[in-house]
Order: C-alpha cells, then structure tokens, then sequence
C-alpha cells in the first residue's frame, strides 16, 4: 500500500473506530456511518475472520489471503474443534508458506490458541475482532450470522445460499438494508457474477431479444454422506450430515441449483412469480440420506410469461449437466457454450474460453480492492436472498406439488429451524423407530 494510502486507510481507521464506537453506543443513526466501510485496526492490516472453517470456508480464506492488500486471517469460528483445525492446517501447511507472486499465506495467518472459537455461539466471539468477515457455514446459519456481522459493521462475504427458509429471507433482506445503510460492502458467493465469461455474455443480452424462456441444469452423481456414529447426539449426527437436513442445506435445489437459477434471475432482471413442479427421492433411500430429494423439475414463471424449466439431479450413472440457456425472440445464450447464436444456429458472439478467470479469486480481488480503497461497491444480499429464495420457492413446489405463489412463498412464514442451537437440543427433523427421517410426498405435504 502505498504511503498515501496508508495515511488515508490511518486517518479513516481512526473515524472508523470512533464513529464504530458511538454507534454501539447508540449515538449514532446508522446512515451517518458513511466511513464505516472502511477497515480498522491497529495499523493499515485488514483483518479477516472466518466462520464455517470447511471446504469452501478454507477456500475462501485461501482466496482473502492471496489478494494484494494487506490482509490477515486473525480469528477462525467452527461448530467443531476438528473441522477447524483441519482448515488451520490447511491453511498454514508447507506449500503456502512459500512466496507465491509476492503472496505468502501462512505468513499471514495469525491465530493464536485464544482465537480459536469452537461451538454454536462461536461465530459471536470472531465477528467482532474482525474488519472482514467470510461466512461459510452451512446455509442454515447464515442468517444470524448475517445479521450478526452486520449489527457489527463488518465488511462481508457470505457464502450462498443465504438462509434455507422464507422466515430466513426476511432477516436477511433486513439486514440488507440495513448494510446498505451502514455502506457495508456484501458478495455473495454466486460466483459467475464475477466470472469474465458470464460477464461478456451478460453485456450483450440484447443480442437476443426478449428472453422468453430458460432452461438450467445441475445434474451429477450427488455429493458426500457422513455416517452417523456411536455416541453422537441427533444434533451433532445432522450437523455433521448437513447435506441431507432441509433446515441446515435447503435439499439441493438451493444448495448447488440456486447458481444456474440466479444466472436467469440476473439475465431476466428479476424473480418468478410462481412455480410448479415435480421431485422425488429414487435412489437416495435408507437412514444416510436424511429428508433431501435426489431431482426436482421446476418451471418458474415469470411476470412477463417466460417459463424457466429448471432441473437438478443427484443420481449416479445419470447424464451430467450444469449448465444454463436463455432463449430470445432473436436468439439464445448458451453459457456453457460461452456464446450467443441467432435462431438459425449462426454464432452472433463467442467468448474466447482462453480468457477465462478464477471467478472464486475475482470474488475475493474486488471485494478487498474496494475495502482498502474505502470504497461502498457491493451490496449482494438483496439479489442473494431473492435467488436463495427462487430455490426455496421450487423446493416448496416440488415438495407440495402445488402450484406456489412468490408472495405467498415469501410471506409464509415457514421456520424450519429449533428455538435453540445446543448439542443436546433435539433437531426440528427426527427419525422415527428404523433410523429413517420423515420425506415430502407430493399431494400430501403441505407448503407450509
Ligand atoms: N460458491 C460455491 O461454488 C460453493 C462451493 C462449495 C460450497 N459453497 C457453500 O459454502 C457453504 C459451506 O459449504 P462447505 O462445502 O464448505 O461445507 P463443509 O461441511 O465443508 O463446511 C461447513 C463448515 O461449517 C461448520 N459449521 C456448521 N455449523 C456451524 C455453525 N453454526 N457455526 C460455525 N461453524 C459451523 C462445519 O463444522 C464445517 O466445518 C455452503 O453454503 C455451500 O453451499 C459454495
């Protein structure tokens, strides 16, 4: 950084701290905080502090840590001691602590013992040490640990999905706002906002017209399962198998679908006003695999009376497909394909694939640029909630088998989650006398 800079990032450190200091006081009206994006400190480091030290959590730290500024991992957070000294480890293992392009990341991880915080209440103790905070749980908790950062006046990254219920997406809209007013910058890990291809074909939408309908995949073999073990309470058993527990994950629909569903939303401006759709489980059977779907098929329908048939699947040995294609009066996108081609098939545009990006490092790249900078950039919780809850609405289609309004998707008030977050609560989802979890059957289950 240069000296000017750091003059700059002292003296904004300084009315950051103080105006922190008169806002936790209550002195302050949050719109008065217009400095508080930027960083605070002792000197001009930026500190990081994770949350959901896993396999993305880990990821992006790496990806914090290996920007140009002057940043620090100073606190980790994890439900489980071992989760998060896998990621410490990781992350401070030899091959970082080599100089890579002017970055050494081990070099710039700095937690000690003392902030190292293990438990439900554990992201309470990191967030506030922190300039920056990355929340990686799983989606369940991002809304409190949202809103907490946010009460916080911490610059965020946050993982997608954004809450795994309605009741979720209204406190993260609030406290959307309430960043906005506070001029925190939010990413959203949606990464192919940041991605250049996406980017390219995004500029030339028009090329095509009005998009009248879409089509997105994401079809594949499923992902990990952990077994239950001998001794673990039901909480911990359906902590460690999140995957497979509506209120934790949101079945697949919101945890990996939410990506290509929100390329529509974006591409289209906006979010459907109703779904229908079918879904089932046909080989995910047997005590492993929790209450989650192994497909769902979706049609979302828009305003404007496009349909976005949507389709998601984790069944082995099935084809394999994540993707998405918007279909205009004049053409179609194909963003796999990375083109645009009239309805003849003439390519009216190609994205050169050779100047592809990390969009998972870009993420990280601006983010940081615009906070050493002191710069409000990014306010993504918004369009996060409004596709985390697109994937909520088709999950609440597929489940009921009913056709689902938005508004009244939005407003239903659905909370999926326990009053209480303690290793000896009992989860809001049980197995009955087999070992197995209660799953939706169409026509049966309700919506709410
Ligand atoms: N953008 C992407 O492409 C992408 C890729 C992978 C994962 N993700 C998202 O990242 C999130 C995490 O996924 P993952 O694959 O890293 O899962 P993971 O299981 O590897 O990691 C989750 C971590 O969070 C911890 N945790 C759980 N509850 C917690 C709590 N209340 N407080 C603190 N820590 C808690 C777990 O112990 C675990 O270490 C998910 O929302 C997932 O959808 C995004």
């Amino acid at each position: 950084m240069s000296t000017e800079n750091s003059n700059h990032a002292a003296t904004s450190r300084r009315e950051f701290v103080k105006q922190s200091t008169l806002l936790a006081g209550g002195l302050l009206a949050a719109p008065l905080l217009s400095r508080a994006n930027l960083f605070s400190g002792a000197d001009d480091t930026i500190k990081i502090a994770l949350s959901g030290c896993g396999g993305r959590g880990t990821g992006a730290a790496m990806q914090a840590l290996s920007t140009k500024q002057n940043v620090k991992l100073i606190a980790m957070a994890d439900a489980f001691r071992d989760n998060l000294d896998r990621s410490y480890n990781r992350l401070t293992a030899p091959e970082n602590t080599k100089n890579n392009g002017g970055v050494n990341i081990a070099e710039r991880i700095d937690v000690p013992e003392e902030r190292k915080f293990v438990g439900f209440d554990a992201y309470q103790k990191a967030i506030p040490l922190a300039d920056v905070v990355i929340l990686t749980t799983p989606p369940g908790f991002r809304p409190i640990h949202f809103e907490e950062a946010v009460k916080q006046s911490k610059q965020i990254f946050m993982e997608k999905p954004v809450a795994t219920d309605p009741a979720g997406i209204k406190r993260v809209l609030e406290a959307a706002e309430i960043a906005k007013q506070k001029k925190l910058n939010v990413v959203v890990g949606l990464q192919r906002h940041f991605q250049n291809s996406y980017r390219e074909l995004y500029k030339r939408k028009d090329l095509i017209g009005d998009i009248t309908s879409a089509q997105a995949w994401w079809n594949n073999d499923g992902v990990w399962v952990n077994k239950r073990k001998y001794n673990q309470t039901e909480m911990e058993y359906q902590m460690r198998n999140w995957y497979y527990f509506v209120w934790l994950c949101g079945d697949h629909i919101c945890e990996q679908h939410i990506h290509n569903i929100d390329v529509i939303n974006w591409f289209k401006g906006g979010v459907p006003v109703k779904a229908q759709g079918m879904g089932g489980r046909q080989v995910r059977k047997g005590k492993d695999f929790g209450e989650i779907f192994d497909h769902h098929y979706v049609e979302f329908h828009y305003a404007d009376g496009s349909i976005l048939n949507s389709q998601c699947r984790h069944i082995p040995g099935t084809m394999s497909k994540v993707d998405e294609l918007l279909i205009g009066t004049k053409g179609k996108i194909q963003c796999d394909a990375a083109n645009i081609v009239d309805p003849k098939g003439k390519v009216l545009y190609q994205y050169d694939k050779k100047g592809e990006n990390n969009p998972y490092q870009t993420e990280h790249d601006e983010l940081f640029a615009a906070i050493a900078k002191g710069e409000y950039k990014f306010a993504d919780a918004e369009h996060g909630a409004m596709s985390t809850m697109t994937s909520i609405l088709g999950r609440m289609a597929t489940y009921s088998g009913q056709v689902i309004e938005w508004d009244k998707a939005i407003n239903s008030g659905l909370d999926l989650h326990p009053k209480q977050y303690d290793w000896n609560v009992l989860p809001p989802v049980l197995p009955n006398e087999d070992g197995l979890y209660p799953v939706a059957t169409p026509g049966v289950t309700r919506y709410v």
